[in-house]
């Protein structure tokens, strides 16, 4: 367990002026010299009052705490070894407590049962995910955020968090969509359009963008007033439409099938298409699809392409799927929630080429802009294209108000852009160019060496900074080289069986993390594969790092291999 706690495990003796770090925001426990925090109209008041004194209690445990937490945060992956079902018996009571606890005690608890068993993200060895390491400086300057605690929803509870944060999504589409200083002039802080929305990550922008397509779709026409007025059923029929769809290739991210529900299209309206042996949208069978829906009435909301898929990373050919966008009048939504960022490389936006003809473009903000969760973001090339999921109310998002609340999912929000503006800032287009070149070379460098290890395949080639990969032991390779075609399915159903079991193995050893997922692969007739999955977006993950994963997992495997029996 690395977390150390200092000397909060004292307050609770009889010590009164240990047992006085109290409920309270200030000393107030100190001259009530109190042993049990007591809720009163005096202390309820307490906890709202900001301590005067430097040397205060709580001034004192946010020090401590910071320091525990940069402790934390050079440990292990996995900072405490019980396995998550005993860890639930931490978490049991659902009583919510008759009297206050001191915050000292809190602290207690949640240094020792929530951070010494969290999973340390930021670990250059924490390879598998894209939750990103943090810059450090994200720590003080999001104390700001929590601090004054504004609501942008609305400018009554922001006022300047509203215009950083239209600031912000103009910045992205800049990025995206290149306009000219006079067009950012224009619309950035005009009230009554907007560029984009913020909202608290990549689902979020993908239902926001699909919410839009549909609704401008659907839009209202002579006496019927809109899919948004009627729903669904109506607007159907008043365009004589047997359905409505959204198409993506089958690497599409699982949020678009929550759109697809939400919207009222229903999750079998969102159509996979198939993916070339690239794991990129096949063309042709897109445009088969097109024509197939056309033919039977069912009308295309979207065609949505990736720019760099959750799985592998791969990037779909953007420029031909405008084009068919175009040729069929469909909106073209772009998830760039990962890929985004890549447009900062010059060496590499060429791979993104076409997104800046995107209806719509999703970037989260909480992968490789390196924020904390919850800040995602879609931007549109239309200013008008908001109003059409355009909300009012009567005591906030007024008409004509300056609220971005009027044309978000979400209601109320956090500050959160006020962090993407600091990293956008700290950072700088240069800083984020050496990042996103930093990982999709560590990555090439990765498949190399994986490549050239007699027992490991590379099973998708990384585009960006993602590849899937297994461990192929010697006698399986033979087995997959010349055996007939059901040995080869055996050959790989086992040793999806043993990718799994050294992804857990691996995991549970705390030391290093990759993640598994499952794809179908054109090598092997498009059988499901278990794999190995790594995202490098952490500078500090290093060569010998990736090379000691290899390793790792190569001892696991060799074990794991030889005792089938352990299967
Ligand atoms: C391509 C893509 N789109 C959307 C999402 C959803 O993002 P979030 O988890 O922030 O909602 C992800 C998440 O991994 C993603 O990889």
């Amino acid at each position: 367990m690395g977390v150390s706690i200092g000397d909060y495990g004292q307050r609770k003796g009889s010590n009164s002026r240990a047992a006085a770090q109290a409920l309270d925001s200030s000393e107030m426990a100190d001259s009530l010299q109190i042993k049990k925090a007591q809720a009163s109209l005096e202390t309820v008041r307490k906890i709202f009052t900001a301590p005067e004194k430097a040397n205060s209690t709580l001034n004192r445990l946010d020090r401590e705490i910071s320091q525990n937490l940069i402790g934390f945060l050079s440990k292990r992956i996995v900072a405490g070894d019980i396995a998550p079902v005993n860890l639930e018996q931490d978490f049991l009571d659902t009583t919510i407590p008759e009297d206050p606890s001191f915050v000292s005690e809190q602290v207690d608890f949640l240094l020792n049962k929530v951070v010494a068993q969290s999973v340390r993200t930021s670990s250059p060895t924490f390879v598998g995910h894209m939750t990103s390491a943090l810059p450090y400086f994200m720590i003080p300057l999001a104390k700001i955020m929590i601090t004054l605690n504004q609501n942008v929803v609305k400018i009554e509870t922001s006022k300047a968090f509203t215009p950083l944060e239209r600031q912000v999504i103009g910045m992205l589409h800049r990025l995206v969509y290149g306009q000219s200083d006079e067009y950012y002039a224009q619309w950035t802080q005009n009230s009554t359009h907007s560029l984009g929305v913020f909202c608290s990550g990549g689902t979020l922008a993908n239902i926001s963008a699909l919410w839009v397509a549909r609704n401008r779709l659907l839009g209202p026409q002579g006496d019927f007033a809109g899919v948004a007025e009627e729903g669904m059923a109506a607007a159907l029929r008043h365009y004589g439409f047997e359905g409505a769809a959204v198409l993506v290739s089958r690497r599409g991210h699982y949020s678009l099938g929550k759109a697809a529900d939400l919207l009222g299209l229903g999750r079998r309206q969102l159509v996979k298409i198939p993916i070339t042996p690239e794991h990129t949208m096949d063309l042709v069978e897109l445009r088969r699809q097109v024509a197939e829906l056309k033919a039977k009435r069912i009308a295309v909301v979207a065609l949505v392409g990736i720019a760099g898929t959750t799985e592998t990373g791969s990037v779909d050919p953007l420029e031909a799927m405008a084009d068919i966008a175009a040729e069929c009048g469909a909106h073209f939504h772009v998830d760039a929630a990962w890929g985004g960022p890549t447009l900062f490389s010059r060496r590499h936006r060429g791979l993104l080429r076409g997104i800046e003809r995107a209806d719509s473009v999703a970037i989260d903000a909480h992968k490789q802009l390196y924020v904390p969760v919850g800040a995602g973001m879609v931007l549109f090339k239309d200013v008008e294209a908001l109003a059409s999921v355009e909300h009012h109310a009567n005591y906030i998002i007024r008409r004509g108000s300056r609220d971005i609340g009027k044309h978000t999912l979400e209601g109320s929000r956090s500050g959160m852009a006020m962090l993407v503006h600091s990293a956008l800032r700290i950072i700088g287009q240069r800083g984020y160019e050496l990042l996103i070149e930093l990982g999709i070379e560590k990555a090439a460098d990765f498949a190399r060496l994986i490549r050239e290890q007699p027992d490991f395949e590379l099973v998708s080639e990384p585009v960006l900074n993602l590849l899937t990969y297994r461990y192929v032991p010697a006698a399986a390779r033979e087995r997959l080289r010349a055996g007939s075609a059901e040995e080869r399915r055996t050959a790989n159903e086992e040793l999806s069986s043993l990718t799994e079991l050294i992804q857990k193995e691996q995991r549970a050893n705390g030391k290093t993390f990759v993640s598994r997922t499952r794809l179908e692969t054109a090598r092997y007739e498009g059988q499901m594969l278990t794999v190995f999955r790594v995202v490098l977006a952490n500078p500090l993950a290093t060569p010998e790092i990736l090379a000691s994963i290899l390793q790792e997992q190569r001892e696991y495997g060799e074990r794991l291999f030889e005792a089938p029996s352990s299967r």
